[in-house]
């Protein structure tokens, strides 16, 4: 007996022919004598029946069947009675008369019942097998797995070479840890597990091969969130003799065909593009939610001799990007009906990002009439009352919050505010998947405790043509110093990155002078780069998309673990194998390690 059909493509044209099914027993429901079973595989669900009077032995045979047991059955199609169709199951209008059943595993009692809601994650993962076999997760995966080869035949369609880099190499700086593997035939060396393949596609580049793209895991030891994994896949590009354009050109097509192939979803091109700086002065992030119907006014200017001396002093704070004394409004539509508490629990969350307090005016009505409620609104002038008015657009029925601190801490506390405020009030345009770029990213970051700069994407992307003479400038022009790197960012958040690098040898010399890595230090980490540099390397550029994080906003799932078949825990584990483990002391000798680390007897 030879499966003949998936459980889902049975349907009521078929109605008399006979099919050979195999799959899980979802459900079983005795009904007076006659079984009822929803059969189910990767396809869906299928009724199928056992009736006494049809087949004896089968019907015999299916009282024994528990849940997830594993089956072939053969029989025929019929049409279901009238009162039990079932409009919402695709196969709802037939089921199965069972003829023959065979049962090819039983399932022992479940840790869990699948379609329990209440079992945690950990109790899940640990069974992830069974987990798996949920609907939602099948969905998920077939899902990225669609994507994947609609990404993969665009990308071979646009002339790019899936090249493959190695997992065993040196460290990548893309601003993580690295996982280190230990080599056994080099006493006390290690390799590190790719970040990113970023070198490698540029000596890719370097090697002629014009285009190159690749579907691959990178490695990154850092603290895990919804959205982050210490594995995850990105879709890796490069591309030689390109400009910004080109590259977001090309990613937009691969990203529009990606929607229409998967979802049947139609984006419209170009996606809109927003500077890093107006990203940061409307919404306060580099990766701004541009559904949400709000925005951050400046009005520092309005508050620089204003009574109220918290504002006053902070707006006359000078300092370095991100450093100065910044004081910002967010307006929220309606927020004028928020209760004491409401406020009280917006003010303890800016705090999680720094901020030492929220701020508000109630706009009742216009000032003049005494339409403004606040504990602050006693300090303010006249003109500063009219300024304040004329710069935020407040209507009746507002709420203002105010944050006043260096620049870094106003941006990030009002700027989550806003995301915040704007998913719980609702203050959200309906579309469901907002595409943006923000591009032109500071070069440098300083870094204040090290007293010295990062990249802010990483050592190899090139600057701003008009802001080379810059790079050989004082600190403060540095600090304004912009790059060629561009974020794809859906829905308010990150899924790709990337940037044209930098191609000629003194440039990428120069950057690393800037970065404080020694001449030494350069060698010995990237001396393989800069080399290759010296050898005729094309102007080139790329980026890699996050396609763990796209998948989950595609779906509609709240974390990445979702769009992943075995993901890790927060603590980096897998609790299905039980890795990261501790190993035989033999094959540590091998790897010539000795651990530090002294087991607690709990066993913990
Ligand atoms: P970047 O570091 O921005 O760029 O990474 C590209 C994209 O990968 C996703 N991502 C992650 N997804 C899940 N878990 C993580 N821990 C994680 N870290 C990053 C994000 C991000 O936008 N070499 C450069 C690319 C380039 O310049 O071409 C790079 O790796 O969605
Ligand atoms: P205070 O004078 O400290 O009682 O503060 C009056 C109001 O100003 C309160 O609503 C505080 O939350 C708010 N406030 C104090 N410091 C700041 C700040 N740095 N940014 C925004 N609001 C603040």
């Amino acid at each position: 007996m030879k499966r003949t059909h998936y459980c889902n493509d049975v349907h009521e044209a078929m109605v008399g022919q006979k099919v050979t099914l195999c799959g899980w027993v979802n459900r079983r429901r005795d009904h007076g004598g006659v079984i009822f079973v929803d059969l189910r595989d990767r396809s869906g669900l299928v009724q199928v029946v056992f009736s006494p009077e049809q087949q004896e032995k089968s019907h015999e045979q299916a009282h024994l069947l528990r849940n997830e047991s594993v089956v072939r059955v053969a029989g025929v199609v019929v049409p279901r009675s009238p009162e039990t169709r079932n409009p919402k199951l695709p196969t709802g209008m037939i089921e199965v008369q069972v003829d023959h059943l065979e049962i090819l595993n039983v399932a022992a009692a479940l840790p869990f019942q699948l379609d329990d809601d209440t079992v945690g994650e950990a109790v899940r993962l640990t069974h992830r097998f069974l987990d798996l076999r949920r609907p939602e997760m099948q969905r998920n995966l077939q899902t990225r797995h669609k994507a994947l080869q609609s990404i993969r035949r665009s990308l071979d369609e646009a002339g790019f070479l899936e090249l493959e880099t190695p997992m065993l190499t040196r460290s990548t700086p893309e601003g993580a840890r690295d996982y280190l593997v230990p080599s056994r035939v080099n006493p006390g060396q290690f390799y590190a597990l790719p970040q990113s393949p970023q070198l490698f596609k540029q000596l890719l580049m370097i090697a002629g091969f014009d285009r190159y793209c690749q579907i691959t895991r990178c490695f990154r030891d850092e603290d895990l969130r919804a959205d982050r994994q210490p594995e995850f896949t990105q879709v890796d590009l490069e591309m030689s003799f390109v400009d910004t354009d080109d590259v977001i050109a090309t990613v937009e097509g691969v990203v529009a065909r990606l929607f229409r192939e998967v979802l049947g979803v139609e984006l419209s091109l170009p996606f809109p593009r927003l500077t890093y700086a107006e990203a940061m002065d409307r919404y306060g992030l580099d990766a701004p939610d541009a559904r949400i119907r709000m925005e951050l006014t400046d009005i520092t200017p309005i508050m620089r001799d204003t009574g109220f001396q918290v504002f006053s002093q902070i707006a006359r704070q000078e300092g370095r990007r991100g450093m100065r004394g910044v004081i910002k409004v967010l307006r929220v539509p309606g927020g004028a009906s928020l209760t004491r508490k409401e406020i009280d629990d917006c003010t303890t969350f800016v705090a999680i990002y720094g901020a030492k307090g929220l701020a508000w005016i109630k706009v009742n009505g216009p000032w003049r009439e005494g339409g403004w409620q606040s504990p602050i609104v006693k300090f303010f002038s006249d003109a500063e009352k009219d300024a304040l008015q004329a710069a935020t657009g407040a209507e009746t029925g507002d709420l203002l919050f105010f944050g006043a601190d260096r620049e870094k801490v106003v941006n990030e506390a009002l700027g989550r505010l806003r995301v915040k405020l704007g998913k719980e009030l609702g203050l959200m345009n309906p579309t469901p998947f907002s595409l943006l770029w923000v591009t032109e990213f500071p070069l440098l970051e300083w870094d204040q405790e090290a007293r010295r700069f990062t990249a802010v994407h990483h050592p190899f992307t090139a600057p701003m043509q008009e802001d080379f003479p810059a790079l050989n400038g004082g600190e403060a022009e540095l600090d304004e110093v912009r790059s060629q790197a561009y974020d794809l960012v859906l829905n308010g958040s990150e899924v790709g990155g990337g940037s044209i690098r930098i191609h000629d040898p003194a440039m990428q010399r120069r950057m690393l002078e800037l970065l404080a890595i020694g001449q030494e230090e350069a060698e010995e980490k990237f001396g393989f780069l800069l080399r290759a540099l010296e050898y005729g390397a094309p102007p080139h550029g790329g980026l890699a998309l996050g396609l763990d994080r796209l998948m989950a906003i595609m779906l509609g799932v709240e974390s990445i673990r979702d769009v992943i078949a075995f993901p890790k825990t927060q603590k980096a584990g897998c609790p299905l194998t039980q890795a990261p483990s501790v190993v035989d002391p033999a094959q540590l000798r091998e790897l010539h390690l000795r651990t530090t680390h002294v087991a607690r007897e709990s066993g913990t």
